[in-house]
């Protein structure tokens, strides 16, 4: 059992407070909320700030110095563990997100940081990653909504679109192999409760040994509580192939 230890740098956690001062939640307020967006930024700003503050430092434990780190769908709840990596790990970290105009924001914030955002698929990230970011995409109600309504145990068993559904889980299972396909091993994957099935299920397919932490943190913008799990192996190597092209962001 590990339990965070680390503290980040003061200066670190300045910076963060900068960057979190620089967003311009104006334009963030549509991207994250069909009404109301301003007064969720409002309310939701504190939180995420303080709660992504603990998720960098539980991370600062279980990283090491100078490795690579691939986020998958990385948005506002992301800029404390990243911040953290470059600054406090001297990581090399790579972001996606397919919300064109939300990384526009992230990257008019980060621009003195050593820190950028991409537009794009995370699957088209070259190299490998001792450690990959993927929390609330896999149920993310934009990209996959039957998948999410079933998720979230919102789906109404009356009007569920099975066809639909089952061409958001062969999605999803492809986007999961596209990206833990460059997970270097011993491996670290943060995700949320709600993905771990879609985590252990792709190590079960690759006979990959794997551990969940026992420790939870809470999350302010989804919602969807964190947690990390380890991945140390596969008994036999990489067999599924690419199914489907890589998804575009949008505009
Ligand atoms: C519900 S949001 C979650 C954002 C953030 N992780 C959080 O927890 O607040 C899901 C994000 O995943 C992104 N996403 C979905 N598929 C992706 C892919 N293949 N590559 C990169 N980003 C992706 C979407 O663009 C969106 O920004």
């Amino acid at each position: 059992m590990r339990r965070t230890r680390s503290r980040l740098r003061t200066e670190t956690r300045q910076l963060m407070q900068q960057i979190f001062t620089k967003l311009d939640y104006r334009a963030l307020a549509p991207i994250y909320c069909d009404e109301g967006g301003e007064a969720f930024w409002e309310d939701r700003r504190g939180p995420c700030e303080r709660l992504g503050l603990a998720i960098a430092a539980a991370l600062k434990d279980r990283l090491s110095s100078r490795g690579r780190s691939l986020y998958v769908g990385a948005g506002v709840a992301e800029l404390p563990p990243l911040i953290m990596e470059v600054l406090d790990r001297q990581r090399e970290v790579m972001a996606f997100n397919l919300r064109a105009q939300e990384v526009a924001i992230l990257n008019a914030a980060c621009h003195d940081l050593p820190l950028s955002f991409r537009a794009a698929d995370a699957r088209s990230a070259p190299g490998t990653f001792d450690h990959i970011w993927l929390v609330s995409v896999l149920n993310d109600p934009e990209c996959f909504p039957m998948l999410s309504a079933l998720s979230y145990g919102r789906a109404n068993p009356v009007t569920f679109d099975v066809e639909a559904f089952s061409q958001e889980r062969t999605m999803v299972f492809d986007l999961v192999a596209g990206c833990l396909q460059k997970l270097s091993c011993p491996g670290l994957i943060t995700t949320s409760i709600e993905e771990i099935p879609w985590i252990t299920d792709w190590c079960d397919r690759h006979a990959a040994a794997y551990v969940i932490d026992d420790a939870i943190y809470p999350t302010a913008l989804v919602g969807d509580p964190l947690c990390f799990v380890w991945i140390h192996g596969s008994a036999r190597p990489e067999t599924e192939p690419a199914r489907r092209a890589p998804i575009r962001a949008s505009s």
